[in-house]
């Protein structure tokens, strides 16, 4: 476990590079990620490398402790390349070329760009493969889809479709191009979205996000090959942007060896606390990745600015709570973005811990004080995991679906998702936010947001879980299409029907307006979606209060093998979530927190039988909570509790004695 920043020997001048690796191991850093964007600097023309100022800025870090993480430069094409090989550029769907002089502006299937991203990784790799303060590397900087329109990625396209479908008879079949003439005689008649209408055939389009997904997963692999080849000593990893994203981050990950996320919760005081939320949901999913701890390989260091206005500055304790959020949640590692704020370029106003000024200040010293924490706990806390107690289902498929075609006003799969994980974290139980085709055994409690395709396949492991003692809770618009994003001709939801003991006889789309349901003899509100259901062998537990469908079920549960499936009908507000879930929880002998406070997390790492609990105030708020005893604090060495009040960004770390708060 170690503390580190994003540093760019580039932008100072030498002379800077010195005091600034004093500074650094004096506070604690012990590691620096560079060169991602240096392109220009490590190859300035064609086939002239020139390492020789990395070299003296590892040399000149590596006197004073510091290990390196070098990112491949591939994300910024210099303009030398750009200009000699103009198919490095991605093509917007006039077949305009794409974004030229700032960064991401490369096309992952062009061949110029896969040629010289390749030669450069090798050189670097063999340069750096036995330069002992290299501990490992970092693909690219944060990839995503761009849908590119170039011949290339036609081609490649066709190349894929063929390699999925084999003959032109069976994608019209699987994509049903029937509807509206829309069948194909011919490969060649089959291109990239190239802009038009948004209501194209779903399933084509879902596939292109496929494809988009595979061109990502291909160009990062040709670089993993080359590292792997070079630096068997070394790591690679890739630094993920947050979510929702249409890139698939379970695919891209795939071989890594461990997932990197840049991490930045919004400071603003209106969104402080739902940033906390959203915040933890981020983190579950980035462990959820490869169902192991993480690394944070950027996060925030002062007032964020350059995409949007400025935000405001991270209020006292903010740097250091979020800091602490992400470890209790599964990283390893902390890489602050950045050591110093941007002197020129674009991101000038996203600060890093030190202002322009040079001059070390207050977030500087929260710093400080973070990397003392860091380095008296890591001992503890190295080997510890995040084990939860929920599996919540996440696919990035299932999202871009829902972005293909809304079903509804208001209806977001990832907010939905984002509600019922809000819901757990207020009551103090941990989550694991999984891919679905994962193996879900094990968990006692398994909530299933909208598995709006549906593979038999994932349906019958689902049962599985179920009938061996799972408690699965589905919701509206599961089973909807299968996994070409066609339809399936069957009552909802689907493949899941028999284990949930119930059928949809008819939905209502409400959208916006709001509905109320009733559950356990107390009235809920909802909205976006109405399903009718007609319960076969289920029970119905939640009932509609208005419109033509009032007193027709609004929710059931079914008994099924050992365990059980409710099916919600309904997406209903937050304060139904709590309840709901508190009684699903206690019914499976789940450990939950009462009345944890507003904007007060916990979460626990776990090693063998020892446990730490980490306990944090995100909010701008004092708050005041009841611990089941009294405990020694790990980061004050003072008793606390039972009565325990946490001033704002406050945090504390104890170790459990046994299985209770
Ligand atoms: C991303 C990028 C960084 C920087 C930060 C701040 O996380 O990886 O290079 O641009 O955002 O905007
Ligand atoms: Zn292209």
């Amino acid at each position: 476990m170690r503390m580190g920043v994003d540093y760019y020997p580039e932008h100072w001048d030498r002379s800077m590079w010195e005091e600034d690796a004093k500074l650094m191991q004096e506070t604690g850093v012990s590691l620096i990620r560079v060169a991602e964007f240096a392109w220009s600097r490590l190859e300035p023309t064609e086939g002239n490398y020139d390492f020789t100022w990395l070299d003296d800025a590892i040399d000149t870090f590596a006197t004073h402790g510091i290990h390196v993480v070098i990112g491949t430069p591939t994300c910024t094409p210099p303009n030398w390349l750009v200009n000699a090989y103009p198919d490095v550029l991605p093509q917007d769907e006039k077949l305009h070329p794409r974004y030229p002089g700032i960064r991401g502006h490369r096309c992952y299937n062009s061949p110029s760009m896969r040629h010289y991203s390749a030669l450069i990784v090798e050189r670097l790799a063999l340069h750096y493969a036995n330069n002992p303060a290299v501990i490992g590397w970092q693909t690219d900087n944060e990839f995503s889809l761009n849908e590119c329109n170039c011949e290339h990625c036609n081609s490649r396209f066709r190349m894929w479709l063929q390699d999925k479908y084999d003959s032109i008879e069976s994608i019209n079949a699987a994509w049903g191009t029937v509807v509206w003439s829309g069948e194909y005689s011919d490969w060649s008649q089959i291109t990239t979205p190239l802009g038009g209408t948004n209501h194209k055939n779903p399933s084509y389009v879902l596939d292109y996000k496929r494809f988009e997904t595979d061109s990502v997963v291909e160009f990062q692999q040709l670089q993993l090959n080359i590292l792997r080849k070079h630096c068997p000593n070394h790591f690679v990893t890739h630094n993920i942007w947050s979510y929702p994203m249409s890139l698939d981050y379970y695919k891209l990950c795939e071989n890594l060896d461990f997932v990197s996320l840049d991490y930045y919760p919004s400071t603003s005081p209106e969104k402080a606390e739902s940033s906390g939320y959203s915040g933890a949901l981020t983190l579950d999913l980035a462990r959820g990745i490869k169902r192991q701890n993480f690394w944070i390989m950027e996060t925030i260091s002062g007032p964020p600015g350059c995409w949007m206005p400025m935000w405001r500055t991270p209020h006292p304790g903010f740097i250091r709570a979020f800091a602490w959020q992400s470890i209790a949640r599964g990283a390893d590692t902390l890489v602050h973005f950045r050591w110093r704020s941007a002197p020129s370029g674009a991101e000038q106003f996203w600060h890093g811990l030190i202002d322009h000024s040079n001059v070390p200040g207050r977030r500087f010293e929260e710093y400080r004080g973070l990397c003392d924490e860091v380095r008296k706990l890591a001992p503890l806390l190295e080997g510890t995991e995040v084990q939860g107690e929920v599996a919540i289902l996440h696919s990035h498929d299932q999202y871009n679906a829902f972005q293909i075609q809304h079903q509804v006003e208001g209806m977001d799969y990832f907010d939905n998702l984002k509600t019922i994980h809000r819901a757990f974290t207020k009551l103090g139980i941990m989550t694991d936010v999984l891919n679905e085709t994962d193996d879900l055994s094990g968990y006692k409690l398994i909530v299933a947001p909208s598995l709006f395709l549906l593979d038999p396949e994932i349906a019958s492991r689902l049962e599985t879980c179920v009938k061996n003692g799972a408690t699965l809770v589905l919701m509206p618009r599961t089973g909807v299409k299968n996994q070409n994003n066609v339809c399936w001709t069957q009552p909802l939801p689907g493949p899941l029907s028999n284990a949930a003991g119930v059928t949809v006889a008819e939905y209502d789309p409400i959208g916006r307006d709001v509905h109320n349901i009733r559950w356990q003899n107390k009235a809920y509100s909802c909205s976006q979606w109405c399903d009718i259901l007609s319960p076969k062998g289920a029970e119905a537990v939640a009932w509609y209060e208005d419109d033509f469908f009032a007193g027709e079920t609004a929710a059931t549960v079914h008994k099924f093998g050992e365990g059980k499936v409710y099916y919600l009908g309904t997406v209903p507000e937050e304060a139904f979530y709590l309840d709901f879930l508190r009684d699903v929880a206690d019914n499976s002998g789940l450990h939950f927190i009462p009345d944890l406070p507003e904007g007060i997390q916990i979460s626990t790492r776990v090693k063998g039988s020892t446990r730490y609990l980490f306990l944090m105030n995100l909010t701008r708020k004092q708050q005041t909570m009841l611990l089941d005893g009294t405990f020694r604090s790990l980061l004050g060495s003072r008793e606390i509790g039972p009565t325990l009040t946490m001033a704002p960004y406050a945090v504390e770390i104890v170790e459990l004695p046994q299985k209770n708060v």
